[in-house]
């Protein structure tokens, strides 16, 4: 039964690309919300479905939007509920930051600018801080994190390590020297820096790419070596995701991709960053329909050959319970093209 999946203060959605680890976990939202819980969805999903599935605009990125459960009803539902959805915009991530450290403006940044990019590498990182920011507040139940596929789901695992090696002790010698100076002007420092090799470097690119571009590289640095204490917080997060107690992982993989094997790979180059509690979601299953179809004697053949085939292929992912899974849970393939429709549907899912 599905509903046995108890809701953790963390839940996360991973998987290939398109398997509907999107849909999945904004029916998870809606599902949660319905049962009284609060409840925010953030994505680091590149292709930002979710923008289309909550109707989001652009002026909302990157800003918590209340999403009133009525836009997935298509006949408006008596008793209202809500959920919050948060589509991350590493900039916003950064301003946030900024205020909490007393950083001033460094927006306009260069290099601040192509790093805070949504591919610019620290999209998953500022994923954890605001994880760990809105986990602080206390306001929510559940937050759910729908992650991108593929290496970028990797790096968001490696989010922590990633931190904790960038604030490394000699590291965070250089730039305390750095950030000391009152004007940390290339000139001005060079003499103030202990570490020849990083002295190296820097009059060699200021050689190669002008002093603008060292200015501004070491302005970058300075302000992220400001803003340590919110990016070291942040770590603490990470250790709950490897604890049953506090985080449900949710992989998900579809019937139609027989994408089993992805799966079963991806777990395994997770497996240091997560816990045991596993949940195999198999998205677009065919039993429901395999079930009530019923053939006609003069039909059998090569439908009865189809039929067969499409059971077999689902009976594969029953046979998964065995392979380490805390549950192997099927959503069915919901035959519409709306999305709002399909997290309707799904939801329904998690409660039968
Ligand atoms: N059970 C389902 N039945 C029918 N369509 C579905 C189902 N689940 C998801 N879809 C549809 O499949 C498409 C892909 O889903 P979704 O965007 O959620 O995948 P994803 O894993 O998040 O993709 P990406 O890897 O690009 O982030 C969407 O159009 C979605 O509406
Ligand atoms: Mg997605």
């Amino acid at each position: 039964m599905n509903s046995s999946i108890k809701n953790k203060n963390i839940e996360i959605f991973c998987g290939t690309g398109g398997v509907g680890k999107t849909t999945l976990a904004t029916s998870r939202a809606l599902y949660l919300s319905r049962m009284g819980k609060q409840v925010l969805i953030i994505t680091i999903d590149p292709s930002k479905r979710l923008k289309q599935v909550l109707d989001i605009t652009d002026s909302d990125i990157g800003k918590i939007k209340t999403i009133d459960s009525n836009l997935f009803y298509q006949r408006k539902n008596a008793k209202e509920t809500s959920f919050d959805a948060l589509l991350m915009a590493p900039l916003e991530t950064l301003k946030f930051i900024n205020n909490l450290n007393n950083i001033s403006n460094n927006l306009q940044n260069p290099i601040l600018k192509i790093l805070m990019r949504p591919s610019g590498g620290l999209n998953e990182i500022m994923s954890i801080v605001e994880l760990s920011r809105h986990l602080q507040s206390n306001k929510y139940d559940c937050i759910i994190l729908d992650t991108p596929p593929g290496q970028n789901f990797i790096d968001f695992l490696e989010a922590g390590e990633k931190i904790h090696n960038f604030f490394d002790k000699s590291f965070l010698e250089i730039f305390k020297k750095f950030s000391n100076q009152p004007g940390h002007k290339p000139h001005g420092l060079f003499s103030n820096i202990v570490s020849s090799g990083i002295n190296k470097l820097l009059a060699y690119l200021e050689k190669v790419t002008g002093n603008i571009f060292v200015n501004n590289f070491i302005d970058a640095m300075i302000s992220i070596y400001k803003a340590k204490d919110s990016f070291l917080e942040a770590l603490s997060v990470q250790e709950k995701f490897k604890t049953s107690k506090d985080c449900n992982w949710f992989l998900v993989t579809s019937v139609e991709q027989q994408k089993i094997s992805d799966a079963l790979l991806l777990k395994a180059n997770a497996k240091k960053y997560i816990n045991d509690n596993i949940h195999l979601l198999v998205n677009k299953s065919l039993t429901p329909f395999l079930e009530k179809w019923k053939l006609e004697a003069d039909e059998k053949g090569s439908l009865l050959n189809l039929k067969n085939t499409l059971s077999k292929r689902e009976q594969r992912f029953k046979d998964m319970q065995l392979s380490g899974f805390k549950q192997v849970v099927f959503f069915p393939e919901i035959l519409c093209d709306s999305p709002q429709q399909h997290v309707f549907e799904l939801n329904k899912a998690w409660e039968n």
